[in-house]
């Protein structure tokens, strides 16, 4: 990997001035330009060398950008705005993204084993109506995405007693998952799920993974989604709900955010709506992740946080 010289930084993110501060507070030989999307212009990507976002509107072909800084973990945003043009490296942030994930799943997944909103809804109607909650302990979660976020997930969830079931490209095992399956099995491994996570990057490969074949192979399962609404058919789970295959749904991500308030989710039975919470990264991570990256970068050395942008992640 050429080493790569990195003066000029374009930010194009909601916290761009926290982010600018952050770089410039520890690195003041670099300059940032701070834009959001309606204020960036045609010669900005002309002036960088390097780029700092999430999702952002900038076209790298014709640019002076040799580097693009994920400001989250998942690239999709970026990988969408056209073809990787070649040499250009893309890096991520993900901090400590994976435990907040984790802690996000779990307690979702408690919230439904103990009845929560139930018992909730009784209170407020006055309604002493005694059912045992259930537990995490003796249940199953598969989780999709054997990553660092879906380790994360399944070091909880197996610390609760679960037993967990990892789902990948490959389907080697990986610590600390008690068993790994390759993705081609998905829908003959849900069958047993109480809880199906995602935790998957969006690719051309995960777009629509769980979709009608997947969600009818399950059985009383709870559908738990902190990757992108991308990997799941919102018309299946629906489906599925009706069905009862799947009996409950926790959605963090949806294909267009924010949700629309036309979307028949909103208002579907047993289905708990966040507004992609589930894994915010901090500015701090972001900054550390960035200053991370270029060390290696200007160092001739290949980033650990460095993404394939040929397979997105
Ligand atoms: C959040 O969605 C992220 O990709 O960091």
């Amino acid at each position: 990997m050429p080493a790569v010289r990195i003066q000029h930084v374009l930010i194009v993110d909601d916290r761009g001035d926290a982010l600018a501060a952050y770089i410039a507070a520890r690195r003041a030989d670099l300059v940032c330009r701070v834009r959001t999307p309606t204020t960036l212009t045609e010669a900005d990507p002309q002036w960088a060398d390097g780029l700092v976002g999430f999702t952002t509107p900038v076209s790298l072909e014709r640019s002076s950008i040799r580097w693009v800084h994920s400001t989250g973990a998942g690239v999709d945003g970026l990988l969408s705005t056209g073809r990787w043009p070649e040499g250009v490296t893309l890096t991520r942030t993900t901090g400590a993204l994976g435990a907040r994930m984790a802690e996000y799943c779990v307690g979702h997944a408690l919230a439904v084993a103990q009845r929560i909103i139930p018992f909730h809804r009784d209170q407020l109607a006055g309604r002493w109506a005694p059912v045992e909650p259930g537990t995490l302990k003796g249940t199953t979660a598969v989780i999709v995405g054997t990553g660092s976020v879906g380790s994360a997930i399944a070091a909880q969830f197996g610390g609760l007693g679960c037993s967990t079931i990892g789902v990948s490209r490959a389907g080697q095992a990986t610590p600390p998952f008690d068993h790994v399956r390759p993705v081609g099995r998905l829908a003959d491994t849900v069958s047993g799920a109480r809880w199906l996570v995602l935790a998957a990057p969006l690719t051309p490969e995960t777009r629509g993974l769980v979709g009608a074949m997947v969600l009818a192979g399950c059985r009383d399962t709870v559908v738990i989604n902190v990757a992108r609404g991308g990997l799941l058919d919102t018309t299946a789970l629906l489906d599925a709900l009706d069905a009862g295959t799947v009996t409950g749904a926790v959605l963090d991500v949806f294909d267009t955010e924010p949700l629309s308030p036309d979307s028949p989710l909103w208002r579907a039975k047993n289905v708990v709506i966040t507004p992609h919470v589930a894994g915010v990264t901090h500015v701090e991570e972001a900054g550390a992740a960035f200053l991370e990256a270029l060390t290696h970068l200007e160092s001739d050395r290949r980033p650990p946080s460095a993404v394939d942008p040929a397979r997105g992640y």
